[in-house]
């Protein structure tokens, strides 16, 4: 999968696909990422991609021509096959794990790093086939939004968390081993029965004790089943504390009816 990232600062992304996933991506042949600096696309002596706002108003706007002639650029370079072409911005759709299956079942997705108080209209309008939010705050530009993007992206390849099953597979059946509702998978373009809608239980490793703070004896038992149930219990009590709207998204079977009533009634868990 080819990510071009289109950027005004180029070198912001020098290290960051250099380790991890990122470099195990690319080191598989899975990723490839080319960086395009904005600057190349203007004809001005001061190679500007920004200006004011008309209508007034504080801070500057990315300019609609260097980013058309970018991203026609990448189309020319690509014998006219179409694209995603995403635009990093607070106003965008808000990136979850279902957007990131959706990007990884492309060949080529090319991402417009915004900056500065926004990017003229006319390039959402006309340009850009998808626009990301990766949360509810600001950022000073996409750039940080953009790695976010890809990183999240690129574990879902085939082959490069060290498993070859197909990245659907692999993301839908994490150990918290939640079923969403069947009218949550349908409204999921693309996805399969079966989903993930809880919070994960809580991990440890050695050693069981340190510093006073111990493993829970249930993990050091042997006993698959009470792990199961335990590990379950947590998800469903950690879902529904910090998280408690994506409980209405999961299937619940009558044990975690009875994890969830203990909850409400503040019984310890
Ligand atoms: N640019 C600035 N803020 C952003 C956000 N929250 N998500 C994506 N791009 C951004």
């Amino acid at each position: 999968m080819t990510f071009d990232i289109i950027t005004i600062f180029p070198s912001f992304f020098a290290s960051v696909f250099e380790h991890g996933v990122f470099k195990r991506a690319r080191a598989v042949g899975q990723l490839e990422i080319r960086v395009h600096d904005l600057r190349d696309f203007t004809d001005d002596r001061h190679r500007t991609v920004d200006d004011r706002p008309f209508g007034g108003g504080p801070g500057m706007v990315l300019k609609p021509e260097p980013l058309f002639l970018a991203v026609e650029d990448l189309n020319a370079g690509s014998g006219a096959k179409a694209f995603p072409v995403v635009l990093l911005s607070p106003q965008g759709r808000l990136f979850r794990q279902e957007v990131a299956e959706e990007l990884a079942g492309h060949d080529r997705v090319a991402m417009i790093c915004g900056r500065y108080e926004g990017v003229d209209e006319r390039v959402a309008q006309a340009l850009v086939t998808d626009e990301i939010s990766i949360g509810d705050y600001v950022l000073a530009g996409g750039e940080l939004a953009a790695a976010v993007v890809i990183e999240s992206v690129a574990r879902l390849l085939p082959g490069v968390l060290g498993n070859e099953e197909s990245p659907r597979q692999e993301s839908f059946s994490l150990p918290s081993g939640a079923d969403l509702k069947p009218e949550a998978v349908a409204a999921i373009p693309g996805a399969p029965p079966g989903g993930r809608g809880l919070l994960d239980f809580p991990q440890y490793t050695r050693p069981p004790e340190y510093r006073g703070l111990t493993v829970p004896e249930v993990l050091l038992s042997g006993n698959h089943e009470e792990i199961r149930r335990w590990r379950r219990r947590e998800s469903i009590a950690k879902t529904w504390r910090r998280r408690p709207e994506l409980l209405q998204q999961v299937v619940l079977d009558q044990d975690d009816l009875e994890v969830l009533e203990d909850l409400q009634r503040g019984e310890p868990d």
